[in-house]
C-alpha cells in the first residue's frame, strides 16, 4: 500500500513542529521496536489547548501522524484531546499501511503524555483520567 496524498503532505510539510519553551504539559513517547521518539508539548488556558507544537525524531509516518495529530487537538478541550484515538489520525490522513500503525499509537500516546503532564505539574493524578501511557522501555526517551 503507497502513502495516501495527505500522508505525503503532512510529512513534506508538517504542521506545527517545534517546541513551546513555557509550556503547560510536555510529553515524550517512544517505540522500543523502531527507536522513534516524539515529544509534543502544549499551551492549556481555561481546559482548552491553545497552541500544540511537536518534535518527532522518526519515520516519515511518525511525522505525519504527529502533525496531524496536533491539528485535530488545537483549540480543542483537553477532555476533547483526550478522546482522540490512532484510528481518527489515521482515518483523518486516509490511512497509513499496515506496518505503520504503530507510527499513529505513539502520535495517540504522546498526546495523552503531555496531558498527562500538564495534570501532574498541577498537582493532579494523571492516571484515573489519563490511564498509563507506555514509556520507553529501552531508555532512547531521556
Ligand atoms: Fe516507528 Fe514509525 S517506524 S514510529
Amino acid at each position: 500500500m503507497a502513502y495516501s496524498e495527505k500522508v505525503m503532505d503532512h510529512f513534506a510539510n508538517p504542521r506545527n513542529v517545534g517546541e513551546i519553551p513555557d509550556a503547560d504539559g510536555v510529553g515524550e513517547v517512544g517505540n522500543s521496536k523502531c527507536g522513534d521518539i516524539m515529544r509534543m508539548y502544549i499551551k492549556v488556558e481555561n481546559n482548552i489547548i491553545t497552541d500544540v507544537k511537536f518534535k518527532t525524531f522518526g519515520c516519515g509516518a511518525a511525522i505525519a501522524t504527529s502533525s496531524m495529530a496536533t491539528e485535530m487537538v488545537k483549540g480543542k478541550s483537553i477532555d476533547e484531546a483526550l478522546q482522540l484515538t490512532n484510528r481518527a489520525v489515521m482515518e483523518a490522513l486516509d490511512g497509513l499501511p499496515p506496518v505503520k500503525v504503530h507510527c499513529s499509537v505513539l502520535a495517540e500516546q504522546a498526546i495523552k503524555a503531555a496531558v498527562s503532564d500538564y495534570y501532574t505539574r498541577r498537582g493532579i493524578d494523571p492516571t484515573p483520567i489519563v490511564g498509563v501511557i507506555p514509556q520507553c522501555e529501552e531508555g532512547h526517551c531521556g
